[in-house]
């Protein structure tokens, strides 16, 4: 089974500083037909957040068009940037979503689990994963002990050393560690939010950030205050499960070209 995970698309309305800079929608077509040339398509698509700039119904209705394109199972998660209720009224047809609340839900497919987080504080660049959501999370994760599970979240738990990022990650995110800890079946923790492919360890679970199917955040560590955004190119992740083990590969969404090829046997 093959799990695309696309992250921060942060789709805009047409004539706005911002699109003219990033072009989003353009990007989050161009993410698209990457999977769409794939030999092997993915089984199913997790989208981890930031999905519109600015949290409206007009953008909420750019990125639904956007995605109908596609004809893989798209599962969304929020993050900073959008607004709860705004993205709800707009997909209340997504039958996987819960209608009001908080944007947390568990999907299974060929004995692997797929628990979508909600980290958002309404209008707030940092996220949180307060008690009730925890608690959410650990009944669900008490549910089904045995089957191997990962964990999607907009907000990365970890710090950094991006300064200015760090400073708008997850808040109390040692009450999180300590319910990951508790549930052995969580094999992957995969995030969105720092526009940059980033990896760590957390309380024991690996974790993977996806960049923006956009813009980068420009990479300043020891210190360097600068926030900034770069052209470098927008990746997706494959995550790929064989029914024992996960590998996670990223993947450029530009074109690129074939520079040799095995004709026949290598020996
Ligand atoms: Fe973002
Ligand atoms: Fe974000």
């Amino acid at each position: 089974m093959i799990i695309a995970q696309l992250s921060d698309p942060h789709i805009a309305a047409p004539n706005t500083e911002f699109d003219a800079l990033y072009k989003t929608s353009e990007k989050l077509k161009t993410a698209i037909k990457s999977i769409n040339r794939l030999k092997n398509k993915p089984d199913l698509i997790m989208i981890t957040g930031d999905l519109v700039n600015c949290g409206e119904e007009a953008e909420y209705k750019i990125l639904k068009s956007i995605l109908k394109e596609l004809d893989i199972p798209c599962y969304l998660g929020i993050g900073n940037h959008d607004c709860r209720e705004t993205f709800q009224a707009v997909f209340s047809d997504q039958g996987y979503l819960p209608e009001n609340g908080f944007v947390h839900y568990s999907i299974e497919q060929e004995n692997l689990r797929l628990i979508m987080l909600d980290t958002n504080i309404f209008q707030a660049p940092q996220g949180v994963l307060c008690p009730e959501r925890l608690a959410w999370l650990d009944k669900t994760l008490s549910e089904k002990p045995d089957m191997p599970t990962l964990l999607f979240m907009h907000h990365p738990p970890f710090k950094t050393g991006i300064k200015t990022m760090d400073n708008m990650g997850l808040e109390e995110a040692k009450a999180f560690g300590q319910v990951v800890e508790k549930h052995d079946q969580v094999i992957r923790i995969f995030c969105g939010h720092l526009h940059r492919p980033i990896q760590s360890v957390f309380h024991g679970t690996p974790v993977q950030v996806c960049p923006s199917t956009s813009h980068r955040v420009m990479l300043c560590l020891e210190g360097d205050e600068t926030l900034a955004t770069t052209s470098e190119p927008p990746e997706i992740l494959l995550h790929v499960w064989d029914g024992n083990n996960l590998v996670t590969h990223s993947m450029p969404t530009a074109d690129y070209e074939i520079l040799w090829k095995l004709e026949g046997e290598l020996y």
